[in-house]
């Protein structure tokens, strides 16, 4: 029994938004954050909602996969900034694709959200309670960014990207999976929600934004990926050198480099799209995948290695043949 990615898509919102337009509106530069981040320009919603950009990226990777609405089982989606609260973005992404036979939940874990909800699936598909599942990641994080702090703002962009997971005997696909969460750290990135308010206790009403400690999330990152990556691998019973590609999440190209660093593996093998996209959260990760997938650089018989870290804090990480 194999659980296989048969299927991938994405869709990022029209509008793209240069370093140097932010530059006009806030006191920031292209230089800045470029030499920073590596991030050049990203897509930023004007009338795009979370539910629009998955349902596009659910519909090409359905397509790739060529399964029916009607066939779906599962619907996981991984978000921290979905259209409603209820219903949720799973479930909104099942009504408007007549996926009428699924079940459809949410999976918060940040930018690992991808991560653990393709876990959460591939645990599904092999307990055998379902044959198939699509995994979505996705984000309108712009609508929880305080514009006026410069130091988050420019890092995120928008967007969502697909799997269609199957059961596919015969074949290989998913070898390990690892996962992991440290809630002692969790306040270096976080974001509230609402405050208590009833009839008892009166509080301002206010909203709440992104807020992030970089430094500590980068010294997190830098440390715990290549951590996670070896214990995949190992788990895999393979070696890192036979490993064709490294999809990390895309937060830093810096933080990439440092994990090719530290894994004593080239960087050619870490493909990277924040250039242009800047850090999707959950949706970094299939984004990236799916456009290497319609690029054609992911051959059958490939190893791929999944990795994302962010928010909780948490982390996850998956080997898998192509
Ligand atoms: O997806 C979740 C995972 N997130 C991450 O992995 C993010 C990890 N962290 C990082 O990528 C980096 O820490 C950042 C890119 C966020 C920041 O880089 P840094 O080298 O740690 O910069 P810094 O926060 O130490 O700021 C350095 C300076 C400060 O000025 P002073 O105090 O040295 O005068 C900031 O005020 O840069 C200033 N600054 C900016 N300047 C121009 C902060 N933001 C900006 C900006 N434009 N946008």
């Amino acid at each position: 029994m194999a659980i296989k990615i048969c299927g991938t898509g994405s869709c990022l919102p029209k509008h793209c938004v240069t370093n140097d337009d932010l530059s006009k509106i806030m006191d920031t530069s292209d230089e800045w954050i470029r030499s920073r981040t590596g991030i050049e320009s990203r897509h930023l919603v004007t009338d795009e909602t979370t539910t629009f950009l998955s349902v596009e990226a659910a519909r090409a990777a359905m397509q790739e996969a060529e399964i029916e609405p009607e066939e779906v089982e599962l619907i996981l989606a991984a978000t921290i900034s979905p259209d409603y609260v209820i219903p949720t973005l799973a479930c909104e992404v099942q009504r408007e694709l007549g996926a009428v036979h699924a079940v459809a939940f949410d999976v918060g874990a940040a930018c690992s959200g991808f991560l653990f909800a393709l876990n959460t699936a591939y645990a599904y598909l092999k307990s055998g309670q379902y044959k198939n599942a699509l995994v979505i990641g996705a984000e309108t994080l712009s609508k929880m960014m305080d514009w006026e702090d410069r130091s988050t703002c420019v890092l995120f962009g928008d967007g969502a990207g697909a799997a269609v997971l199957k059961d596919v005997p015969g074949e290989e696909g998913i070898l390990s999976l690892v996962q992991g969460s440290d809630g002692a750290r969790g306040m270096v990135l976080s974001c509230g929600g609402r405050e208590i308010h009833n009839p008892y206790v009166k509080t301002e009403r206010k909203l709440s934004y992104v807020q992030m400690n970089g430094q500590e999330v980068y010294k997190f990152a830098v440390r715990t990926v290549p951590l996670a990556i070896s214990d995949a691998v190992e788990k895999a019973e393979i070696a890192l050198d036979q490993v064709d590609y490294f999809v990390l999440h895309q937060a830093n190209i810096r933080i990439i480099e440092s994990v090719a660093k530290r894994l004593h593996q080239p960087m050619k093998k870490f493909p990277s799209n924040l250039q242009k996209c800047g850090n999707i959260s959950a949706a970094s990760v299939p984004i990236l995948l799916d456009e290497m997938n319609r690029k054609g650089m992911l051959k059958k018989g490939n190893t791929i290695v999944l990795a994302g870290f962010g928010g909780g804090l948490t982390w996850g990480a998956a080997v898998l043949t192509w």
